[in-house]
């Protein structure tokens, strides 16, 4: 296959661009290096069958290939407000103008969506059946509204112009080549405990999530791409389903590193969802996936990677 990632030269994005070459795809990564950087693709950028496009998903282009895993668009907080009129335009013209592609090279389209669609959640865990409970106006909507519309724009061109389409809802992943100072929350805390710092806690660290180690994430992806069931144009959750509280992650990164750490409490910034786990079930049953890296274990990769990266 040919295959066309956008967001290529990001976190998910070169994990993701590495295996497809690893399956032997011809992989082309198209990226406007806003928060991703050639840094985390260097080591394919000699390869033939690997090809960077510098380009800004807004504007339209046209290239023959057979899969799209669209994954513009940033994905930190602090990235995403940073300019939220542009992120809005990344996910509904970016998405619009891949999709354009797809209708009229015949591809195939992923589409990156989000847990966040599903807002402050009043059901828990989150199925796919569950529409969500999303702040329209405030500052995370540039990105959860701009996926929502996203999510619309893919079943519509496929109800409409019959476009064949895949939409993973992703839940936090973490792993190497996550950019140091995003904002995340892993990434924050091995870098301040690597740095020997105090580690912050926004809220009283009550507040869970699961978090997904990245090879796991991208299994993810290829599978329901690759799928071929009759229901494979709904959405599906992939994520890790063994939810922790901040206080436990902290705790596990202790143990990971040897040492106890100091912590930090900070005001949660608004509308920063309490609680979140995905049900998995659709993936389990459709895809026969689920997460396998524990979070123990994924931690200590990831201490790895920024112990070389800072040179700790
Ligand atoms: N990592 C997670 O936990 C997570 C969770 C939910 C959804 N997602 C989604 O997965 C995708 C990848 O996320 P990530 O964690 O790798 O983030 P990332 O910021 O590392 O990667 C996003 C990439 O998209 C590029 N980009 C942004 N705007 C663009 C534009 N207008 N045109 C072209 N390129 C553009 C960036 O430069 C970057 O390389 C995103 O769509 C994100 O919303 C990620």
């Amino acid at each position: 296959m040919r295959v066309l990632v956008t967001g290529g030269a990001g976190f998910l994005g070169s994990h993701l661009c590495e295996r497809l070459l690893a399956e032997g795809h011809e992989v082309i990564a198209l990226d406007n290096l806003f928060t991703g950087s050639k840094k985390t693709i260097a080591p394919l950028l000699g390869r033939t069958d690997f090809e960077f496009i510098r380009h800004d998903v807004v504007n339209p282009i046209l290239l023959e290939v057979d899969w799209i895993f669209n994954l513009a668009c940033p994905a930190s907080p602090i990235h995403y407000q940073y300019n939220p009129v542009k992120t809005v335009k990344t996910s509904v013209m970016g998405t619009l103008n891949l999709l354009g592609m797809a209708k009229r090279v015949r591809a195939r389209i992923l589409q990156a969506s989000t847990s966040e669609i599903y807002g402050n959640p009043t059901e828990h865990p989150q199925k796919e059946s569950y529409w969500g409970n999303v702040n329209p106006i405030g500052p995370r909507s540039c990105y959860d509204e701009g996926k929502r519309v996203a999510e619309t724009l893919m079943m519509d061109y496929h109800r409409q112009n019959d476009v064949d389409i895949r939409i993973v809802r992703i839940f936090n992943t973490y792993g190497p080549r996550m950019a140091v100072g995003d904002g995340r929350v892993i990434s924050n805390f091995v870098v301040q405990a690597l740095r020997g710092e105090t580690l912050t806690i926004y809220g009283d660290g009550s507040q869970t999530r699961c978090f997904c180690y990245v090879d796991d994430m991208i299994d993810g992806f290829l599978s329901l791409m690759q799928y071929e069931g009759e229901d494979r144009f709904e959405p599906v959750n992939i994520g890790s389903c063994d939810e922790r509280s901040m206080n436990e992650i902290v705790d596990c990164l202790g143990d990971v590193l040897g040492r106890k750490l100091d912590v930090t409490f900070k005001p949660l910034p608004e509308n920063d969802p309490v609680r979140r786990r995905p049900d998995t079930t659709r993936a389990k049953e459709r895809l026969g996936w689920s997460s396998k890296v524990s979070l123990a274990d994924g931690l200590a990769r990831t201490v790895d990677y920024f112990r070389k990266t800072l040179k700790m």
